[in-house]
């Protein structure tokens, strides 16, 4: 009796180790660095990108988007090529200074310009044009493959 009973305990602890081994692998597991964020398309719409967090830059688009529409815009960042060096890129808060509309970027002028009061701003984010009074904050961009990332 004392022998089935000594069985009974090792089958059920070998079995209870067994099956929480996975949950506890899982826990230990280091955190994914992928996180995910949106960005917003020629209509307005939302749609996910991937966000790396490991070194603070996020993925906000491709080299390939970029170059079809001259510009990349999420919820809260803005890339363009700079329009005195191509190769450079410039990355302004897509938020308007003056009070916090998306601003929008006009390819054929190679500015910003803000929906709600008109206010306008350069490539770089200096203000253009009133009411606003601050620039667009800036942030550092790269691009990486064929990804571009943004340091926000
Ligand atoms: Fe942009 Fe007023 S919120 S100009």
């Amino acid at each position: 009796m004392m022998l089935k009973r000594r069985s009974f305990l090792t089958y059920f602890s070998l079995g209870w180790l067994t099956a929480c081994f996975p949950v506890v692998l899982a826990a230990c597991a280091p955190k994914a660095s992928i996180q995910s964020t949106a960005t917003i398309d020629d209509k307005g719409a939302t749609k996910p990108v991937s966000k790396i967090t490991a070194d603070g830059f996020t993925v906000v688009g491709s080299v390939a988007e970029l170059e079809k529409a001259g510009y990349i815009q999420t919820k809260e960042v803005a890339v363009s090529k700079d329009p005195t060096n191509p190769k450079q890129l410039l990355a302004v808060s897509s938020k308007c200074t003056h009070k916090g509309c998306d601003v929008k970027w006009m390819a054929g002028e190679k500015k910003y310009e803000c929906p709600c009061h008109s206010s306008e701003f350069a490539a770089d984010g200096k203000v253009l044009k009133g009411p606003a009074k601050t620039n667009l904050t800036t942030y550092s961009a790269k691009v990486v493959g064929t990804q571009i990332l943004v340091k926000i």
